[in-house]
């Protein structure tokens, strides 16, 4: 079935859909695939957004400039939890809708986080290099240990969906005391009652063993964990991030690494991406990096895939979004 022609929308899907959604998208509307992201695409990206009404995908950077080649812009549709890539105060200005895709990517992302303690704290990559790059000669003696994970503190940073999803794999399979801070009013969910207690940002640092940054990138949140912040932590601790590189002053987590302050680091994401060859951080001893595989199983990208194309449809249908971003506290 097939819409009048003057009901149909321009539609730019600007990162991979898998076919069949595409399809379902092209029912309804015209469709135009250009990938920013390659310069052979950009010029055909930037074109169709002359009569764009809307934008599916994510991963690109989305500023005023861009969006202002985009005036009949209604929605964007990131496949995405994070929103980071779009200027939102611009987006509230113009009542362009912002739709994101919370909820069906947070227990992915728990598992990445906790693989990313698992990783720092065990030396799993590290010493799995050992194996494959044929040094596995003889039994491993103390310089290779570990740190043990279970019974240890871990201080969430950032208690909303995905922190109290890796809280709860911690307390309730790792029987780890977990110390959360969190700008909101977050309640304590029932089954980690007696488990998960409220702190300031800097008790967590100070109390906890492995620190977990969950919080998602804004104004407020762009360069938190500073030289002050790592020097808070306990002699010894691990950091993970699993949420947004920005967040991070890399310099002065590789100093707090190189210091010995700092026991390890797992790291998922990073201020730029991918990370250039050059970084230190991609080769540091202490440091285990992913290259930002925070949703990226098959079930989760699909699950994230369907709920944008379903909150694009129904935006440009007229209807409410599944999981529109609240713009109005921007
Ligand atoms: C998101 O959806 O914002 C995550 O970073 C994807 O891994």
């Amino acid at each position: 079935m097939s819409i009048a022609p003057a009901a149909r929308k321009n539609v730019v899907v600007f990162r991979k859909l898998p076919d069949d959604l595409l399809e379902r998208i092209r029912t309804w509307h015209d469709v135009t695939v250009a990938d920013p992201r390659s310069a052979d695409d950009l010029p055909r990206f930037r074109e169709a957004l002359q009569d764009a009404d809307g934008l599916i995908g994510s991963s690109f950077k989305l500023g005023a400039e861009e969006l202002s080649r985009a005036p009949h812009l209604r929605v964007i549709s990131s496949i995405s939890v994070g929103v980071d890539n779009y200027d939102l105060g611009y987006l509230k200005q113009r009542g362009i809708a912002l739709c994101h895709t919370p909820g069906v990517l947070t227990e992915t992302i728990a598992d990445t986080v906790f693989a990313l303690i698992m990783a720092a704290s065990r030396r799993l990559v590290e010493l799995s290099d050992h194996v494959r790059n044929g040094r596995w000669t003889r039994n491993i003696g103390e310089d290779l240990f570990g740190w043990d994970v279970h019974g240890k503190t871990l201080g969430v940073l950032g208690f909303g969906r995905i922190g109290q999803a890796v809280a709860r794999r911690a307390a309730l399979g790792f029987d780890m005391p977990v110390v959360f801070h969190d700008p909101f009013d977050v309640q304590v969910p029932d089954r980690l009652a007696g488990y998960a207690v409220r702190a300031s940002f800097d008790e967590v640092l100070e109390r906890a063993d492995i620190v977990a940054l969950t919080l998602p990138l804004s104004d407020e949140t762009r360069g938190l964990m500073d030289a002050k912040a790592f020097a808070s932590m306990k002699p010894g601790a691990v950091f993970v991030n699993g949420s947004r590189g920005a967040i991070v002053h890399e310099d002065a987590l590789l100093a707090a690494l190189d210091s010995g302050h700092l026991r390890a680091a797992g790291l998922d994401v990073f201020t730029i991406e991918p990370l250039p060859q050059d970084s230190p951080l991609r080769t540091h001893a202490r440091v285990t990096p992913f290259p930002h595989i925070g949703s990226a199983t098959h079930e989760t990208r699909r699950a994230m895939a369907e709920l944008a194309t379903d909150n694009l449809l129904r935006v440009l249908d007229g209807e409410a979004a599944i999981s529109a971003f609240d713009l109005s506290k921007v």
